[in-house]
């Protein structure tokens, strides 16, 4: 068969991705994978077991992150990367992340039975704790493996039962020997959900986003005075959750106050000793601030931290605020982008170029190797919900628009 007809098997991607939706699977259709649980190291054997069948030179970092080498004609030039992550949000979806892995899987699977042999080696990734909703911050383990974050700043984060990231990570069995450290990547290719509503409502199948806002987050704790509700006067009260209650819609309003393309969120908190009869003396929450220009979103967060400070002080509910992470917003590669516009073009699936608001590891590996994302779209819009869904023929034409990126670029020589 000439290789331009070649196509994944939707059947099997469908399949596939329902074995993998069994695990973690939820009352309400979705899945909890959260990064380093008993699911996701099931998950992570499932998959390690899919790769072994295809004779894959399977590696475990010390991040936990999986790879899969497929041999080329040429191992010594700069593999071609694809991949995503298996973990997912506490009520999340059944196609975050895992797409991209399975649909990687499924690519690899097809070249397998089609016995294409390629010119550059290629390269599947799972990487670990890609959400960030047990372990913040998000994305660490391709943070880490592309020399952006340090590996044992990372060990020691802890969950809101005080369990670090590194005994998690051993305990699951996927402390891996290898160093988590880059190596050359030809091109890096990513296959996710879109996540938002624009594919569905402009009609088109595939997106090239241009690149991924900006992720800034930050921890904010305050400290209250406890007391018994009834018989403690409303004047003089020091209420760390209502010092809490004014700056979140702060955060809210942020984006209308500061103007441009941003976003602004407060997606979790916590209240001590949370009980209806005392006066809160505790409060730890997030805030996520993204945008395509960096720039704006440091004006906005020290907009938003001069807010914070005087409803701390006007309420005598002392702050401590921890900077947690950022990411800068990332372009990607201009030729990967276009290619995936073409190819989506040349298999006839009308595409749309446009800008991704969800983060994706692709952030890092953008700092390293060229880098493209392809999208499918969410249906409703709706993602990180039990709901999230995605069409199956969607699913197959990402996938096809996955495996002709890859094969056009596994077979680039080097001077290419
Ligand atoms: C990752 O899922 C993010 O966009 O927060
Ligand atoms: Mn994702
Ligand atoms: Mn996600």
């Amino acid at each position: 068969m000439e290789l331009k007809n070649l196509r994944v098997n939707g059947k099997r991607l469908q399949s596939t991705l329902a074995e993998m939706a069994t695990i973690g699977a939820t009352p309400g259709g979705g899945v909890q994978r959260l990064t380093l649980s008993d699911a996701d190291r099931q998950a992570r054997d499932l998959f390690v077991r899919w790769l072994k069948e295809l004779e894959l030179d399977v590696t475990i970092d010390e991040m936990g992150n999986i790879f899969g080498k497929r041999t080329g004609r040429d191992n010594d030039l700069p593999p071609v990367m694809s991949g995503s992550h298996i973990d997912s949000q506490p009520k999340g979806g059944r196609f975050d992340g895992i797409l991209g892995v399975m649909g990687a899987l499924e690519v690899l699977r097809t070249l397998h039975e089609n016995n294409v042999e390629t010119l550059r080696p290629i390269e599947i990734v799972d990487w670990t704790n890609e959400e960030g909703s047990r372990f913040a911050p998000a994305m660490v383990a391709s943070g880490v493996w592309a020399g952006a974050l340090d590996r044992d700043w990372v060990y020691q984060r802890t969950d809101i039962h005080g369990k670090r990231f590194g005994d998690e990570l051993q305990r699951i069995g996927y402390k891996g020997q290898a160093p988590a450290k880059k190596h050359p990547v030809h091109a890096y290719y990513e296959y996710h959900i879109e996540q938002g509503p624009i594919l569905e409502r402009e009609g088109k199948r595939i997106g090239a986003p241009k690149g991924i806002l900006c992720l800034h987050w930050y921890d904010i704790y305050l400290e209250g005075e406890a007391n018994q509700v009834g018989p403690t006067p409303m004047e003089g009260r020091h209420d760390a959750l209502c010092a809490a209650a004014e700056m979140i819609l702060t955060v809210n309003r942020l984006p209308d106050k500061m103007g441009g393309n941003m976003v602004a969120t407060v997606g979790e908190i916590q209240n001590y000793p949370n009980s209806r009869n005392i006066i809160p003396d505790k409060v730890h929450f997030t805030v996520d601030i993204r945008s395509w220009d960096d720039d704006h979103a440091l004006r906005a967060w020290k907009d938003l931290r001069k807010d914070f400070e005087s409803i701390a002080a006007g309420r005598g509910c002392p702050i401590r605020i921890e900077e947690t992470w950022r990411v800068a917003h990332s372009p990607f590669d201009k030729k990967l982008v276009q290619r995936v516009l073409d190819t989506a073009d040349a298999l006839a699936y009308p595409s749309l170029y446009m800008v991704s608001g969800a983060g994706h590891d692709a952030s890092y590996m953008n700092q390293i190797a060229p880098t493209a994302m392809i999208f499918v779209p969410s249906i409703g819009g709706r993602s990180h919900v039990e709901v999230e869904n995605t069409r199956w023929e969607d699913c197959e034409a990402g996938a096809n628009v996955l495996l002709h990126c890859i094969l056009q670029s596994a077979g680039e020589a080097a001077e290419d």
